[in-house]
C-alpha cells in the first residue's frame, strides 16, 4: 500500500523569468509598463544576477525540481537573431541546478513575448506558431543536453482572456473572437514547438529525448446549485474548454476551440506530461440563453457560505480541488507535474497550512494511484504579480526589494520537512 510520495518525486518551486530576473526591457510588457499603464517591474528580484543564491537556499530547502523560464525576448533581440552570451547566461544558470543536483524544468514562453513580435500582432499573427517553434527548436539545441522536461507554454487560456479578452493585459484587447485566434495559434505553435523540439533531439543526437507539455492553468468548478441542470451543463462546458480544450486537442490532433474548431494538426499525442498550475475553486452560474453564453458566469463567493477564505489575491483557498483537477486529469493517462500552486499572504502561517492542506490532497490521489510526478510550489520568491505590481506576497523566500535580501519564512521550512519525509 502506498503511504508516501514516490522516492523519485520532483519537490521544489516555481518562478517565471519576466516575474524574477529584472531589466527584460525587450518583452511586450515592459513596453506597456512604461506606458504607464501598469506599475514597472524594474530590476524585479534580479534572479538574473541572483541565481546562484537562490538556488543555494532551494537546495538547502530540500528542493530537488525547480522550474524556471528562459526570456524569448533576451535570446532573440530581433527576428531570426540570436544572441549567444544570453545563451550561454542560461547554460550557465542551468549547470549551476544541475551541479546541486536540481531537476531543472525550463519555461519557454510565460505570458511575454519579445516587442519585434508584437508589433507584427503577436499572437494573432498567422506565423506566430512556426515563429515561437523556431525558437523551441533553438532552446534544444543550445540546452537540451542538460534539460529534459520543457513547459512550451504556460496557461495559454489565461493569456488569451486577460489580454484578449477582458483588456486587462498587454495589448489590452476586448474581442473574444480575437482571443480565441490568439488560442488556436498558442495551440499550434505548441504542436508545431513538440514535434520540432523532438526533431531537433534527434537531429542533435541527444542521448536523452524531451519530455515536452505545458502548464493548464486549470480551475475546480462547481455548479453554483448543484440541483439545477442548467448550472451544471454549463459548469461541465467551462470545464471543458478552459481545463480540457487545449490539452485534449494536442493529443487528439485537433483543433476542439470553440467557433474555431476542426482543422488537423501535424500531429497527434504531443503532449509528454501534463503539468496542472491550480489555485481555486469557481462556481459557477447558467444564464439564459445558453446557446449565447454556453459557459455561465461566475458567482460571488458572498453566495456561497460553504466557500473557504481568501488569499491576497481574493482566491478561494478550496484544498481538494487539487485532489479533484488531478483525478479528472487522470483520463489522459500521462505523467501529471503540479508545475504551480500557491497563495499570496502576508500572513505566513497561513502558508503553511496551504501548503499542509493541500499536500494532504495531493497525497490522498497518490495513495489512489495518480500519476502525479512531482509538485512545484508557487514561488521560490516574492515576485512581480504582473498587474498587481509587488503588492502580492507568494514566496517561500521573502524579498527585500530595496536590499535583495532573501529571507528564508517558515513556511519553507515546513515545506522542506515535508520534502525530508515523503508524507505530511
Ligand atoms: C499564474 C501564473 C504565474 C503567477 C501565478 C500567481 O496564473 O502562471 O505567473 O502569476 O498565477
Amino acid at each position: 500500500m502506498v503511504t508516501k510520495f514516490p522516492d523519485d518525486f520532483f519537490w521544489g518551486a516555481s518562478t517565471s523569468s519576466y516575474q524574477v530576473e529584472g531589466d527584460n526591457f525587450l518583452s511586450d510588457w515592459w513596453e506597456w509598463e512604461q506606458s504607464g499603464a501598469a506599475s514597472p517591474s524594474g530590476k524585479a528580484c534580479d534572479h538574473y544576477n541572483r541565481f546562484g543564491e537562490d538556488f543555494s537556499l532551494a537546495k538547502e530547502l530540500g528542493h530537488n525540481a525547480h522550474r524556471l523560464g528562459i526570456e524569448w525576448s533576451r535570446l532573440e533581440k530581433e527576428e531570426g537573431v540570436w544572441d549567444q552570451t544570453e545563451w550561454d547566461h542560461y547554460k550557465t544558470v542551468i549547470n549551476e541546478l544541475v551541479k546541486l543536483d536540481i531537476t531543472p524544468i525550463v519555461t519557454l514562453n510565460h505570458f511575454t513575448i519579445p516587442t519585434w513580435l508584437s508589433r507584427k500582432g503577436g499572437w494573432t499573427n498567422e506565423r506566430s506558431p512556426e515563429i515561437f517553434a523556431r525558437f523551441a527548436s533553438k532552446a534544444i539545441e543550445k540546452l537540451g543536453n542538460k534539460v529534459q522536461y520543457w513547459i512550451a507554454i504556460n496557461e495559454p487560456n489565461i493569456l488569451a482572456i486577460l489580454a484578449y479578452f477582458r483588456g486587462q493585459w498587454p495589448p489590452c484587447k476586448k474581442n473574444f473572437d480575437e482571443a480565441l485566434l490568439v488560442l488556436k495559434n498558442m495551440l499550434k505553435g505548441y504542436v508545431f514547438a513538440y514535434r520540432d523540439m523532438h526533431e531537433a533531439a534527434i537531429r542533435e543526437d541527444q542521448i536523452q529525448p524531451p519530455k515536452v507539455g505545458i502548464a493548464k492553468a486549470v480551475t475546480a468548478f462547481h455548479p453554483c446549485s448543484p440541483y439545477s441542470i442548467l448550472d451544471r451543463l454549463t459548469t461541465y462546458n467551462r470545464a471543458k474548454f478552459h481545463n480540457h480544450s487545449f490539452i485534449s486537442s494536442a493529443i487528439k490532433g485537433r483543433v476542439l476551440l470553440p467557433r474555431l474548431g476542426g482543422e488537423k494538426l501535424p500531429i497527434k499525442n504531443a503532449v509528454d506530461f501534463t503539468g496542472l498550475n491550480y489555485y481555486f475553486r469557481q462556481f459557477i452560474h447558467h444564464q439564459k440563453p445558453i446557446s449565447k453564453n454556453p459557459f455561465g458566469e461566475v458567482c460571488s463567493l458572498e453566495h456561497h457560505t460553504d466557500a473557504g477564505p481568501t488569499t491576497d489575491m481574493g482566491w478561494e483557498i478550496y484544498p481538494e480541488g487539487l485532489y479533484e483537477v488531478v483525478k479528472n486529469f487522470e483520463r489522459y493517462d500521462l505523467p501529471i507535474l503540479i508545475t504551480e500552486n500557491g497563495l499570496a499572504t502576508t500572513d505566513d502561517s497561513i502558508r503553511q497550512r496551504y501548503i499542509r492542506d493541500h499536500l494532504r490532497q495531493l497525497l490522498r490521489a497518490v495513495k489512489q494511484g495518480s500519476p502525479v510526478i512531482g509538485y512545484l510550489h508557487w514561488s521560490l520568491l516574492d515576485n512581480f504579480e504582473w498587474d498587481s505590481g509587488y503588492t502580492k506576497h507568494f514566496g517561500l523566500l521573502g524579498v527585500d526589494y530595496t536590499s535583495q535580501k532573501r529571507i528564508i519564512r517558515d513556511s519553507a521550512k515546513y515545506y522542506a520537512e515535508i520534502i525530508k519525509t515523503g508524507t505530511v
